[in-house]
Order: structure tokens, then C-alpha cells, then sequence
């Protein structure tokens, strides 16, 4: 196995690193001293970024095609002469609703960017790390990968699905020295999540965590940054929840955030739970 010698001079890729937690993990990779790539879908999300930090490459990719990620390894051999840690960050969303309204398309759509997306990054980052010596991939998931969300069923299964991948990887790799890991967010403050989920909705998740206080991108950003340190040479295979605590109390699942982010009265109809039409949203 490769000397470790921490996070300086690492060799980091960050997809969907232009805005959101991604941009606070590469950024933070960066200031501790690792060469960072990142891609983004979003070209001008990536402008913006490029002029603020022109410190880190960035290219344009759509983590769910085939071919714009094969180029994205190219310019990633490019531009860093190899690979040490891989964030698999890019997730979308997805459609809500009951899994029988739900369009194929925006089915397709979710699993396509917050699972593909990781399989067609992870194939080629993996030959590239154990080349290296070793190294790290970074997953993200999400409290719904822990906790049915009704009404999110596609997000959810991607969510769920990520965490297999993750042990499944670390078992593989784990004789090469590469080490895989999971990270589980609960509500993170990002533009996205601020333009979809309301004040009310934000206050209720702060008042259900242990730690009463909401989620910033670089509270998940330290977690990714630590995985990938000497100090964490023995953590592999683990899914690790940064949420303030919110999914060790008591919640069977995460309906009470979609009543409030869809509508009471429709969710509980939706679930055929009493209290239709009842309901304060
Ligand atoms: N924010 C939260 O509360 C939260 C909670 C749990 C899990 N997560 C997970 O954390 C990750 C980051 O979430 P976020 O809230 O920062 O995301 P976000 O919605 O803020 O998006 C961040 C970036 O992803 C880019 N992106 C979107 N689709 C892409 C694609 N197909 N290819 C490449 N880039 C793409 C966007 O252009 C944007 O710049 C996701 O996997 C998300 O599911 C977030």
C-alpha cells in the first residue's frame, strides 16, 4: 500500500461539485491541500465556480451518460495525472407522487443520475485509484436511504441502493486499499433544498433533531474530507448519517416530511391514513 500522507496532494474528483454540498466538499478539499476536479451539468453553475475558484479544474458532465463521464476520466488523467478519491456526490431529487402515477421517464431519469451516475464514475475511478495505490470513494445517500420516503419511492430506492453498493465495493476493493464509505445527510441548506422546502418545513426538521440546529453543506463536507484522511485508514464499508441526529429519534419514516412538503390532506390520502381532509399542512 502507497504512504499516506494525508490530504495534501491527494488527487480528488467531485462530481455535481458546482453547487450545493458538492461545492463545499471540493472546496474543502482544496483548501487542505488536495488537487480537486470537479463536473458539474450545469454550465453556468460551472462558470461561476471556475471564476471563484480557479485553483480547482472543472469540466462539464452529466454523470448519467456513458460517454460525457468516459470524457470526464479523460480530462480528469489529464488534468490531475491520476486518482486517489473519488466523491460521488450527483443526485437528484426526483418525481413525487404514487409509484402508479409516476411517469417512466422521471423513474428513469432518478435512477439514471442517483445510481447510474455512480456506477458509470466508480468503473472507471476504480482501476485509476487501486493504480494509485489505494485511496477512497465517497458515496453520498441520504436519510431516505435509511428511512422509507413515501411519495419519493425512485429516490428513495436509489438512496437504498447506494448503501449496498458501498459494502459491496468496500469488500472488493478493500484488499487493493481502496476504502468505500457512505454518507447519509438528513436536511442540508442548499439553494435546491431552500427553493423547494418552506421555512415552517425547515424549522420542523430542526426541532426534530437531537441537536436542534439545520445542516450546512460543510458539516457534510468535514465527514468526506475525514474519510478520505490517514485517520480514517481503518473505516470502510460504513454509512454514516450527518443529520443532527434526526433519524435516531423516533420516526418510523419520513411521511411527516412529505405531509409537509406535498400537502397533508394528499398524503395521507395517498397512504390511506386517517386524517384526510383534516389535517393542517
Ligand atoms: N441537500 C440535502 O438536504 C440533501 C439531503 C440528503 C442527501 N443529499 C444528497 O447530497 C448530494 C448533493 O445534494 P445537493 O442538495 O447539494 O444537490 P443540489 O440539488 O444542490 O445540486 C448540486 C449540483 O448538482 C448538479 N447536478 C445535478 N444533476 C447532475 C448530473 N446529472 N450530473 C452532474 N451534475 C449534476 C447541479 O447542477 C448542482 O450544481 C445528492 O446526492 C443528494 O441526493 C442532499
Amino acid at each position: 500500500m502507497k504512504p499516506d500522507f494525508g490530504v495534501p496532494g491527494q488527487r480528488v474528483l467531485v462530481t455535481a461539485g458546482a453547487g450545493g454540498i458538492g461545492k463545499a466538499i471540493a472546496t474543502t478539499f482544496a483548501d487542505a491541500g488536495a488537487r480537486v476536479h470537479i463536473c458539474d451539468v450545469d454550465q453556468t453553475a460551472l462558470a461561476s465556480f471556475s471564476k471563484e475558484r480557479p485553483d480547482i479544474s472543472a469540466s462539464i458532465a452529466d454523470v448519467s451518460d456513458v460517454a460525457q463521464v468516459d470524457a470526464l476520466f479523460e480530462t480528469v488523467k489529464r488534468q490531475l495525472g491520476g486518482l486517489d478519491v473519488l466523491v460521488n456526490n450527483a443526485g437528484i431529487a426526483g418525481p413525487t407522487g404514487r409509484i402508479e402515477d409516476i411517469a417512466i421517464a422521471d423513474w428513469e431519469r432518478c435512477i439514471a443520475v442517483d445510481l447510474n451516475g455512480l456506477y458509470y464514475c466508480t468503473r472507471l475511478a476504480m482501476p485509476m485509484i487501486k493504480a494509485a495505490g489505494g485511496g477512497s470513494i465517497i458515496n453520498l445517500s441520504s436519510a431516505a436511504g435509511r428511512l422509507g420516503f413515501p411519495l419519493r419511492s425512485p429516490y428513495a430506492a436509489a438512496k437504498w441502493a447506494v448503501v449496498g453498493l458501498t459494502a459491496s465495493l468496500a469488500i472488493e476493493a478493500g484488499q487493493d486499499g481502496v476504502r468505500v464509505n457512505c454518507i447519509q445527510p438528513g436536511f442540508v441548506h442548499t439553494e435546491a433544498t431552500g427553493n423547494s422546502f418552506s421555512p415552517a418545513l425547515a424549522d420542523d426538521l430542526v426541532a426534530r433533531s437531537a441537536l436542534r440546529r439545520s445542516g450546512q453543506p460543510h458539516d457534510v463536507a468535514s465527514l468526506a474530507v475525514h474519510l478520505a484522511k490517514p485517520e480514517s485508514s481503518w473505516i470502510t464499508g460504513q454509512v454514516i448519517a450527518v443529520d443532527g441526529g434526526m433519524t435516531v429519534q423516533p420516526m418510523a419514516d419520513l411521511s411527516e416530511i412529505s405531509r409537509r412538503l406535498y400537502g397533508a390532506d394528499a398524503v395521507d390520502d395517498a397512504l390511506g391514513r386517517p386524517g384526510a381532509g383534516t389535517a393542517a399542512s
